[in-house]
């Protein structure tokens, strides 16, 4: 009779890439999610899980520059790739502003959702600086929010484009 292996029992593999400007090297089993090994393994619980299956937005990260659902990325692809999280644009001061703005509006209440749509809002602003409503509403489709309606998201930042465009 064949051996039902447990996935558990599978070795694990090194995976190494530079996360929020730092390079990191982590042990991780072969089928973990890109999601799961940035909160469990690197510890950086901003990134967080809604939908588990690329529907919600809110395990948004930038890898190699592109914004993706790191719930759907296997790790094994990601060796060698240049991760940033929403870590690494808190401490960013040019996106103070777009935070800031954030808690002005009200646009975070649970918080599930809010590290999703800042790095949203963060890949449209490096795109179009002074976005239109309609610009600012694409960017944010596929980002769900339970809480807020989405009203006092959008004024977020739409009121941090203003303020960001008028600063520079
Ligand atoms: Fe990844 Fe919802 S948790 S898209
Ligand atoms: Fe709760 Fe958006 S603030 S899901």
């Amino acid at each position: 009779m064949a051996t039902n292996t447990s996935l558990v029992d599978v070795p694990k593999v090194r995976v190494t890439l530079t996360v929020n400007g730092e390079h990191q090297s982590v042990l991780v089993h072969p089928m973990a999610r890109l999601l799961d090994v940035i909160r469990q393994e690197l510890g950086l619980t901003g990134t967080k899980e809604g939908c588990g299956e690329g529907e919600c937005g809110a395990c948004s990260v930038f890898l190699n520059g592109d914004l993706v659902n790191s719930c759907l990325v296997p790790i094994l692809q990601v060796d060698g790739a240049e991760l940033v999280t929403i870590e690494g644009i808190s401490q960013d001061a040019r996106w103070q502003r777009l935070q800031q703005s954030f808690v002005m509006h009200g646009g975070a209440q649970c918080g599930i959702c809010t590290p999703g749509m800042i790095l949203a809002a963060v890949n449209l602003l490096q795109r179009i600086p002074n976005p239109l409503e309609a610009d600012i509403r694409q960017s944010l489709a596929g980002n769900l929010c339970r809480c807020t309606g989405y009203v006092k998201i959008l004024d977020a930042v739409t009121q941090a484009a203003k303020a960001m465009t008028d600063e520079s």
